[in-house]
């Protein structure tokens, strides 16, 4: 694991985003797993700069993203499909077409889930995953539990995270309860995967990924099994790292 400790949420997004092009950069046609929430918000603004700075290219590159709320349509300014589109890809020169996100309305359960997995065998897994951990360690909303799934599955959200995700929505009842999520054997596969976590109120979920033993009692702890890791923080939630 390689760990890299930034001033601020500024360079911890600059620092992501520097890691990403590079691999970009050798790797034209990369698959890139792309977390939401407010975390990789500084890392994609990076990214975009990169784009029309620095003629960084998209055009090859598939991505997948880690999940969706159950019962937003596309166009849902929380949905992630919107999230994803609003604050990164409209503004680079990806491939419609290359744009894997799971949906959150649908009919088929059974065949939704299975046809996400399909899409990431298809294109030989994810080749570099950005990824967010939430504060009681989730990584890609799959929740804390006694047993994880290792492919794309229905996740009930627990409390904490609802709350945590209240501060996007009007209310809190407005937070849609279930998601669909890509499984952590998914991510675990990644062939690298690029961690960041900013703020005070991250510093215990990091410390619990890093500086504890590995539990399906905090998923992002398995993270501990992987061999290319990129840890990248800002002071306030590396604190408690030993
Ligand atoms: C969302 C996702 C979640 C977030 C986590 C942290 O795609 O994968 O695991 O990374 O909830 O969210 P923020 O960054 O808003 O603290």
């Amino acid at each position: 694991m390689r760990l890299i400790v930034t001033e601020n949420y500024e360079e911890m997004s600059y620092s992501a985003a520097q890691e990403t092009a590079k691999f970009i950069k050798e790797n034209p046609e990369l698959v890139l797993g792309l977390s939401t929430g407010g975390t990789p918000l500084g890392t994609y603004q990076e990214l975009i700069k990169l784009h029309e700075n620095e003629n960084l290219d998209f055009s090859k590159i598939t991505t997948f993203n880690l999940d969706e709320y159950i019962g937003l349509e596309p166009k849902h300014p929380q949905s992630y499909t919107r999230y994803t589109w609003d604050n990164f890809l409209s503004k680079v020169n990806i491939q419609k077409q290359n744009v894997h996100i799971p949906p959150g309305i649908f009919k088929d359960e059974k065949q939704v889930l299975k046809e996400y997995d399909e899409k990431i065998l298809e294109v030989n897994g994810i080749d570099v995953q950005i990824l967010g951990v939430g504060g009681n360690g989730h990584i890609g909303f799959n929740e804390p539990n006694q047993f994880l799934h290792p492919n794309t599955h229905i996740t009930n959200l627990t409390d904490e995270t609802i709350k945590d995700n209240s501060r996007f929505f009007l209310n809190i009842d407005e937070v849609p309860k279930q998601a669909v999520a890509m499984g952590v054997g998914s991510i675990l596969r990644a062939k690298h995967i690029i961690f960041i976590a900013s703020g005070d109120e991250k510093a215990e979920a990091v410390r619990k990924t890093f500086n504890e033993k590995i539990t399906t009692h905090c998923p992002s702890s398995l993270l501990q099994l992987h061999a290319n890791l990129t840890v990248i923080l800002d002071k306030k939630a590396a604190r408690l790292l030993n």
